[in-house]
């Protein structure tokens, strides 16, 4: 029993190493130098600068937690998982979210203890930012990290948008408005699934002036404005995809209050978040993801229940929660 527990233990405390080579391998490039063909550490260092006893000993701990293939002749090769999701330029790649992971968020959880002491976010410590006054100064606080942050996002709706727009059908919504979208990847899903609906994006100046600049989807509108001040595009249906567990209950009830006023009558609001089961206890990515918003946002987490009352609050009724399986579910309510 000792000797399991102590196990279990080590395992848990070890978690951060085994994030750690997945974070370098991705950085230094090994899953895209295994996705030319099987190569060997040795090539791998001398292609990329690195030294051959640190690449060896990396590419074989990747081989370990399963994120390559070792060979009997000492290539390597990817797996299936690291190139659906680790290789550059894969549809389903999540390189931005954990290159994003792996600088400023595992730099905030540095300081859990803190944030956890304090109740409020870290990038004052972490990065030197202070983010009492609005978080979205201190997460776009360079256009690299607003580059990376807004990538990382966009590329999980290559996963789900479909099953989470699906969940329920909006093609009866003939202006649909993804508030706080970013660069519209759920927007240009939302565009493609419901063609007969007019799609937009209304998110902060800057994220829309890059959109653009992008060349961000066809089929969508972009609208730049800020959804506490500006006046609200009118819509029949206003999505808003991980918004509300970056604020607080207030600050999410007055956003939903304006978002009821500039609905049509009929109208409704999508809300799309990892919702947690009832009485808030799981699961546990969700709860480490509420983690995350105490130490990167002013936000958490909710239940079904707490989603529901704040909409209330707001004047917005007939709650329904659907989980379409996969990390996030859909909720609507209605004006
Ligand atoms: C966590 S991100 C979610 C992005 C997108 N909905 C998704 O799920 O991929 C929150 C979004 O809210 C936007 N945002 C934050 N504060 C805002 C404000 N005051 N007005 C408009 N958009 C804002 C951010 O720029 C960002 O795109």
């Amino acid at each position: 029993m000792a000797d399991r527990g102590f196990g279990v233990v080590m395992e848990l405390a070890q978690g951060f190493m085994a994030s750690q080579v997945l974070f370098a391998a991705l950085e230094l490039g090994v899953f895209d130098a295994a996705a030319r063909g099987p190569t060997d550490a040795d090539a791998v260092a001398r292609e990329s600068g690195l030294s051959p006893r640190g690449t060896r000993l990396l590419m074989d701990a990747c081989a370990r937690l399963g994120l390559l293939r070792a060979g009997p002749d000492g290539s390597f090769t990817n797996t299936a998982l690291s190139s659906a999701f680790l290789v550059s330029g894969s549809p389903l790649s999540q390189r931005c979210t954990l290159l994003y992971l792996a600088g400023t968020t595992y730099r905030c959880w540095g300081h859990l203890a803190d944030g956890v002491r304090e109740g409020r976010s870290q990038y004052a410590r972490a990065v030197g930012v202070a983010a009492e006054d609005d978080p979205f100064a201190a997460i776009y606080r360079t256009e690299a990290e607003r580059s990376l942050f807004t990538r990382g996002l966009q590329e999980t709706w290559s996963l789900c948008g479909g099953r989470v727009l699906t969940t329920f059908d909006l093609a009866a919504f003939g202006v649909i408005c993804d508030v706080g979208g970013g660069a519209g990847a759920l927007a240009q899903e939302a565009a493609r699934l419901y063609p007969g609906s007019a799609v937009s994006v209304f998110d902060l100046p800057d994220v829309v002036a890059a959109a653009q600049e992008e060349g961000a989807g066809p089929g969508v509108s972009f609208l730049g404005g800020d959804f506490f001040r500006s006046r609200l595009p009118r819509a029949d249906l206003f999505v808003l995809a991980r918004v509300l567990h970056d604020w607080g209950d207030a600050d999410c009830v007055r956003l939903l209050r304006r978002l009821r006023r500039a609905l049509r009558p009929g109208g409704a609001v999508l809300l799309v978040e990892a919702v947690l089961t009832p009485g808030g206890a799981g699961p546990l990515r969700t709860l480490l993801l509420s983690l995350t918003m105490l130490l990167q946002t002013r936000g958490r987490e909710r239940t079904g229940a707490e989603y529901r009352d704040m909409a209330a609050r707001a004047g917005l009724d007939r709650f329904r929660l659907r989980r379409p399986g996969g990390p996030y579910d859909a909720m609507m309510v209605r004006r």
